[in-house]
């Protein structure tokens, strides 16, 4: 190996390797390139190892001929890289392009289930009077259930709900939301405006009309000189925001243990408009609550002076409003989550 046979090595290296450069279809071959090349264990390297062999004269000569050599290929693989990379790139631009008069994909929008879209309803009409949204447990004691609530063990008002007990002693699903009374009573002092809605159990053979677990709304009013008739009033007022100012309603007698007097909230039938259809029985009416004033004895339970206090609480089923306000006449719809049923609610 003489200076000669390096010189003309290394020129015959360039020579190659600008050619394949040149001719290398993308920049994987190009970097496989570079490193067979000028890689640490590379053809380039390869020859120079030839160096040693050579008169300390001649070396620095070759040295020279090997940087002009790697300069070139470096240069060659700039300049094609560079190419390559531009026209990889419009390939992309040109293979990705959007269609942007293409219309767009609808985004699937969930919806309120139809229940909870009344109680919303509910909630935002009797928070125009002052009422604040609270909730009680579903899995309550005999105590708030019904004790408290002036339902005393064995007494015949009990037959009024058949109750779902759980496995632990004095425990059972609530089957009311009144409890809730209780809990608020505990909590808040006077003057009390207090919306209570959730989920009530009851031991029930299910048909259209019955359901072993539906939904109420629990309102209860706590003051010093709550009356009676604010309690229609503000019923009236509910039920015109509910279904149109134009609704007639009245109060009948009722009963429930738990409130002294105790009514029934009739609203005009919203099918025949008073005069009398199958919907409300030929009576004209539809009965949409049950209410009356807070019964002393359940302020005492809740800690209150019956002497300085007075209350008024209603409780609704809002399967019943829903119904109205729907057109639904099925209870178990609400429970079965069908799309095709929940869809219709947008
Ligand atoms: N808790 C009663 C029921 O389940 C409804 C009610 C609530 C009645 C509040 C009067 C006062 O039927």
């Amino acid at each position: 190996m003489d200076l000669s046979d390096l010189t003309r090595d290394l020129e015959g290296l360039r020579d190659s390797s600008l050619a394949s450069i040149a001719a290398s279809p993308d920049v994987a071959t190009l970097e496989g390139l570079e490193l067979d090349v000028l890689g640490k264990k590379g053809r380039l390297t390869g020859i120079l190892r030839g160096i040693g062999a050579l008169p300390g004269e001649d070396r620095p000569r070759v040295g020279a001929i090997a940087n002009g050599v790697r300069t070139a290929i470096e240069a060659a693989l700039l300049e094609r890289g560079t190419a390559l990379r531009g026209s990889a790139l419009a390939d992309r631009l040109l293979a990705e392009t959007v269609d942007i008069t293409t219309p767009g994909r609808p985004i699937r929008r969930g919806t309120l289930h139809p229940i909870n879209e009344t109680i919303a309803e509910i909630a935002s009409i009797f928070g125009q009077f002052g009422f604040v949204t609270y909730e009680g447990p579903e899995i309550e004691d005999d105590v708030r259930n019904f004790q408290m609530l002036n339902i005393p063990p064995d007494h015949p008002a009990r037959d009024l709900w058949d109750t779902l007990y759980v496995d632990v002693e004095g425990q059972l699903l609530r089957t009311h939301t009144s409890p809730g009374q209780i809990h608020v009573m505990h909590t808040e002092r006077p003057p009390i405006r207090a919306l209570l809605p959730g989920r009530c159990f009851r031991y029930e053979s299910i048909d259209a009309s019955h359901a072993s677990e539906f939904f109420q709304v629990e309102g209860l009013m706590v003051d010093e000189g709550t009356t009676l008739g604010d309690l229609k009033g503000l019923l009236d007022q509910f039920a015109k925001a509910m279904y149109g100012a134009d609704k007639r309603t009245r109060f009948r007698p009722g009963y429930y243990p738990f409130t002294e007097p105790s009514v029934a909230f009739d609203v005009e039938c919203l099918v025949c408009g008073g005069s009398g259809c199958p919907a409300c029985s030929r009576s004209g009416w539809m009965t949409i609550l049950g209410a009356g004033m807070v019964h002393p004895v359940v302020l005492q339970f809740g800690g209150l002076d019956p002497e300085r206090y007075q209350g008024f609480a209603f409780g609704m089923g809002v399967e019943r409003i829903a119904n109205l306000r729907h057109s639904v006449g099925d209870l178990r719809l609400y429970m079965e989550n069908d799309l095709r049923f929940l869809e219709q609610f947008r």
